[in-house]
C-alpha cells in the first residue's frame, strides 16, 4: 500500500536577512539569490516528505511580485502540494517583512518539481500527500494540468 502523509510533514519555514552582498546597485535583492533560497527550501520540504535525497527536476511559475531591500527580512514557506510516483511538486511562498513597520508583502511564489533519489542514484517512490487546507486542496486539484503542461514544455525543449 502507498504510504500517505499530511502536507504538514513537509511544511518548512525559513527566515533570511537581506544583506548588501545579496543586492544589486539599487540595493534590492538579486532574483537569482531568491531563487537559490527557493530551491533550498523546496529540497528540504521534499526530503522531509520522501525521507530521501532529492534533485530539482524543474522550476516553473517563478513570480517575482515585489522587491526586497537591504535590512528586510524574508520569510520563506514551502510544502509538498502533490506527488507522482517518484516526483513531488513543492509550493514555495516568500514574504518580505519591513523591519520598522513589521508590514509583510508577498515577494515571490514558485512551484518546483523535486525527484526522490535512491542509493543507486535512481528515482525512488515517494509517499502520496494528503492536502488539508482549502489552499492545499486547490493546489492538489490543479496538479494533473500543471504536470501535462510541464511535460509539453519538456518535450518542446528537447
Ligand atoms: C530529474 C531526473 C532524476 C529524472 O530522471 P529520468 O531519467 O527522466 O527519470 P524518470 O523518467 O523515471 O522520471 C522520474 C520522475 O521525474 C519526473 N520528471 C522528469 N523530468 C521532469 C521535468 N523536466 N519536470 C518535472 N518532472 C520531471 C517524471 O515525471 C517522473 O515523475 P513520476 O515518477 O512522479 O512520474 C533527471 O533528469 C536528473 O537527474 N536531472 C538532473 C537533476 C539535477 O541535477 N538538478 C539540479 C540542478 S542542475
Amino acid at each position: 500500500m502507498v504510504q500517505q502523509l499530511s502536507s504538514n510533514v513537509s511544511r518548512t519555514i525559513q527566515t533570511k536577512l537581506v544583506l548588501p552582498p545579496d543586492t544589486n546597485h539599487m540595493g534590492t535583492i538579486f532574483g537569482g539569490t531568491v531563487l537559490s533560497y527557493i530551491d533550498e527550501i523546496a529540497a528540504i520540504s521534499a526530503m522531509k516528505h520522501s525521507g530521501n535525497v532529492v534533485v530539482t527536476a524543474s522550476i516553473d511559475n517563478v513570480n517575482f511580485l515585489s522587491s526586497a531591500k537591504v535590512g528586510d527580512i524574508l520569510i520563506l514557506e514551502g510544502f509538498v502540494i502533490s506527488t507522482g510516483r517518484t516526483s513531488m511538486e513543492v509550493y514555495v511562498k516568500v514574504e518580505c517583512q519591513n523591519l520598522e513597520t513589521r508590514h509583510r508583502t508577498l515577494n515571490t511564489t514558485s512551484i518546483l518539481t523535486m525527484v526522490a533519489i535512491d542509493k543507486d542514484g535512481k528515482p525512488a517512490p515517494v509517499p502520496s500527500v494528503i492536502p488539508e487546507t482549502e489552499e492545499e486542496k486547490q493546489f492538489f486539484e490543479g496538479a494533473p494540468l500543471r504536470r501535462e503542461r510541464r511535460m509539453l514544455y519538456k518535450n518542446v525543449n528537447q
